[in-house]
């Protein structure tokens, strides 16, 4: 688990479902909010990647379960959020955390390129909202709806403007969300990390389009920068936060506006 300022019990009894959860910053955020106390449960694509990631959470201490689901189907959701249901009793977190994405300039890229990454990032959200939605509404500690995002969406991203689109799509999806139930107590949020080191997202991004990061603080992010982030979300240290972009990237962005 992660070294943390957060009480080690502050989310027990709670159960979350993190996308991605077997990988780079959903692997970081569901070993957080196992260290945390809550039941977390890891759905991706990859059978063996959901039972390592589970496996290592369990070995710790944590309590886990890996579930197999394509967030592009929204059935595979729906029983994913029923499994973690039946499994340990109710949902009241979910992070919205798989994405897929690659540079290739627009002229160059397919209609199935374009197609492929709006449905896992835009759509595979929104099925994540759906299935979770009553079980949000009915946690007794108020639900949480958290995506992870990145500002490059509202920058202009050459390379990626079919991620940028859908990630923006999903930081208005989290707006109009949070507007809706807010009645329900359902707190959502989005965090835009900056670059974090040793991700998928950095080696495609940065290292291999010969990119600079150029963060102020100096170092790229670690996937626990983000997973802290995530766990005051799902604290009840902000119950009074919803509707918001958390950024949480070293002042990436505020660099990207100064330095032009
Ligand atoms: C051009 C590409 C491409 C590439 C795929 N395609 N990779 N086009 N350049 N590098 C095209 C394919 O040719 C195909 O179109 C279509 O996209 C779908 O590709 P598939 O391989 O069939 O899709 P699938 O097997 O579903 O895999 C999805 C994927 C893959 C997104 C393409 O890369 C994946 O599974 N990614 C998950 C991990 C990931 O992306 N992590 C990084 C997240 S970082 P045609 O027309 O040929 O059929 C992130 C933001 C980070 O999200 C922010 C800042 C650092
Ligand atoms: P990553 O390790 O590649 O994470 C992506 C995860 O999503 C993987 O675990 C993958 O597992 C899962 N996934 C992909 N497609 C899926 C699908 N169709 N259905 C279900 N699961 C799917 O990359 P990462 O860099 O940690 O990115 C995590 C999140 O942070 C993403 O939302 C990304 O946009 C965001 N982000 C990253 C950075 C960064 O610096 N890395 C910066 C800003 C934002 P399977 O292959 O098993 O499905």
């Amino acid at each position: 688990m992660t070294n943390s300022p957060f009480a080690p019990d502050c989310l027990k009894g709670r159960t979350a479902l993190v996308t991605g959860g077997g990988s780079g910053i959903g692997f970081a955020i569901a070993q957080a909010l196992a260290g945390a106390g809550a039941q977390v449960v890891v759905a991706s694509r990859k059978a063996d990647r959901v039972a390592e990631a589970a496996n290592v959470i369990n070995a710790i201490g944590g309590r886990a379960m890996g579930v197999v689901a394509d967030v592009r189907e929204p059935e595979a959701v729906q029983a994913a959020v029923a499994n973690a249901v039946d499994t340990f009793g109710g949902l009241d977190i979910l992070v919205a955390n798989a994405a897929g994405n690659f540079v290739v300039p627009f002229a160059d890229m397919s209609f199935n390129a374009w197609r492929t990454v709006i449905d896992i990032d835009l759509h595979g959200t929104f099925h994540c909202a759906k299935a979770a939605y009553p079980y949000l509404k009915a946690s007794s500690y108020g639900g949480r709806f958290i995506a992870i995002t990145t500002m490059r969406a509202l920058e202009g991203w050459p390379g990626c403007a079919h991620a940028a689109a859908a990630k923006a799509g999903v930081m208005s999806l989290i707006r109009s969300l949070a507007v809706e139930w807010g009645p329900d107590g359902i707190l959502c949020n989005t965090i835009a990390p900056g670059p974090i080191g040793g991700t998928e997202g950095v080696k495609r991004l940065y290292e291999e389009a010969g990119q600079s990061t150029g963060v102020p603080l100096g170092r790229l992010g670690r996937g626990e920068d983000i997973a802290q982030a995530a766990l005051y979300l799902c604290s009840d240290a902000s119950r009074f936060v919803t509707g918001t972009d958390l950024v949480v990237d070293g002042g990436r962005q505020r660099g990207q506006r100064g330095g032009e």
